[in-house]
């Protein structure tokens, strides 16, 4: 069969490397990819918010199956163009991605169906939600309701600080529309997890568990990203904190879901703080995490595309995890977030292709004259199985160190948190 991956991050690649070991797909197709995809699947230059592009060349192409990634084209309608075409796709519709594309309504949707989250208020005017912040206690959480990258989130710690991102946002417009809405809401404290599960109506199934590192800084300093590391499983989430996540949130999710007349099917992400009160979510993403995919898709075996095909077509399926820990780095380009620079030779990538135990997922990448270049503000995922979390961590930085761009900086202590709590 032919299979169409949309998208061309870490994430993209690692779906694309699952999918590839699959005997069911004979060819593979990136849109648009990245240096990465280039060597396992044929890269499509088309981009992934092009939805109607994208249906008409997997219409021409008689593409079977299309697993899309990223956020945007989700949020864009791209499983309903190809759905009203008879092509199928994984992916949950246009309405179904409000839950990931409006915070506004992801909020206004855990209150109606009592699932746990921050307490919350929502604004449309910019002096009407300063009046209310000053009286909310400190910190204080504002989000942009739209889709912002990871960049529409900010923890204010004065109220000098949260009228200025008020004023950022509503009055000089930063994030454009995205932030026309803004929800102010209450500061969590505990261990954050990822929790992703595969929807299909009222069937769910869970992927293993992982926790990302969000700030751009060692111990969780510096601005927030789209992630920089994560590693699976998380150990924080244990049996009896799964169970609650599962009763408090997945599955009122799904009943939710159903009583709005919202057919959900698709990967479903909880961003989840784990407090003293018990889980609450963050926020909803209508997809898998990047980088949280990639150490996830390391763990389950066997034949990926198989199981996500049955499971699409409504069948039950039981994934065979693998029991080993996984840890993926990210680095970065000079400039992440804010301006990346592009345009680096990166070099050492064939010394760590040989590693045991080790594999690079490529994000913003690009392949030119047979040399790989730097294209984006996440430039490598680099990833490893050990038998535990520290070996994990070390196969990953011992394999960072073979590899070399002009500017590239990570963190160094993806998966400390874990260490530390757990100390092995
Ligand atoms: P979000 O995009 O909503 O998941 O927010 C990005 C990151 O900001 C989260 O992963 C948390 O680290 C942090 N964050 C968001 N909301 C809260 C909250 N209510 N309390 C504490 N931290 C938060
Ligand atoms: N790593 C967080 C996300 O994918 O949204």
């Amino acid at each position: 069969m032919k299979v169409l991956v949309v998208g061309n991050g870490g994430r993209e690649h690692a779906i694309a490397w699952k999918i590839s070991q699959s005997p069911l797909v004979k060819e593979l197709y990136c849109a648009k990819g990245n240096g990465g995809t280039a060597k396992i699947a044929k890269n499509i230059p088309i981009e992934p918010i092009h939805v109607e592009a994208l249906a008409d060349f997997a219409q021409r192409e008689g593409i079977d199956f299309t697993i899309v990634g990223p956020e945007a084209p989700l949020v864009a309608g791209i499983v309903d163009e190809f759905e009203k075409r008879g092509l199928k796709v994984f992916g949950p519709n246009k309405r179904a991605s409000l839950l990931e594309g409006s915070k506004a309504f992801a909020k206004e949707f855990m209150q109606k169906h009592q699932i746990p989250t921050a307490e919350f208020h929502i604004f449309g005017d910019p002096q009407k939600a300063k009046n209310f912040v000053k009286d909310f206690g400190l910190p204080v959480v504002i989000k942009a309701d739209g889709l912002a990258s990871g960049k529409g989130v900010f923890i204010c710690k004065s109220y000098e600080e949260a009228y200025q991102t008020i004023d950022k946002l509503m009055v000089k417009k930063v994030l454009g529309e995205a932030a026309s809405k803004v929800v102010i809401e209450e500061f969590l404290e505990g261990e954050e997890a990822s929790y992703i599960v595969m929807v299909n109506g009222d069937r769910y199934v869970p992927l293993p568990t992982s926790q990302d590192h969000k700030r751009l800084l060692d111990g969780d300093k510096g601005p927030n990203t789209g992630g920089m590391g994560a590693y699976s499983p998380n150990p924080f989430v244990d049996e009896d904190t799964e169970r609650s996540i599962k009763e408090l949130i997945i599955e009122r999710v799904i009943k939710g879901l159903k009583e709005e007349g919202i057919n959900y099917r698709g990967f479903l992400y909880a961003g989840l703080m784990l407090t003293q009160k018990g889980p609450k979510v963050l926020e909803f993403n209508v997809r898998l995490g990047d980088p949280e995919a990639q150490p996830l898709l390391m763990r389950i075996r066997g034949d990926f595309c198989e199981a996500l095909l049955n499971f699409y077509e409504g069948k039950d399926i039981s994934l065979d995890i693998d029991q080993r820990h996984t840890l993926c780095v990210v680095l970065a380009s000079k400039g992440y977030p804010e301006k990346p620079e592009d345009g680096k030779e990166i070099k050492g990538l064939e010394e760590v292709e040989g590693m045991e135990d080790v594999v690079i997922f490529h994000a913003g990448t690009e392949i030119r004259e047979g040399k790989v270049f730097t294209k984006g503000g996440r430039v490598l995922n680099v990833c490893a199985w050990g038998e535990n979390l520290k070996e994990a961590q070390e196969k990953a930085y011992n394999a960072i160190k073979r590899i070399h761009f002009e500017g590239m900086h990570y963190r160094k202590d993806i998966g400390y948190r874990a260490l530390l709590h757990f100390q092995r």
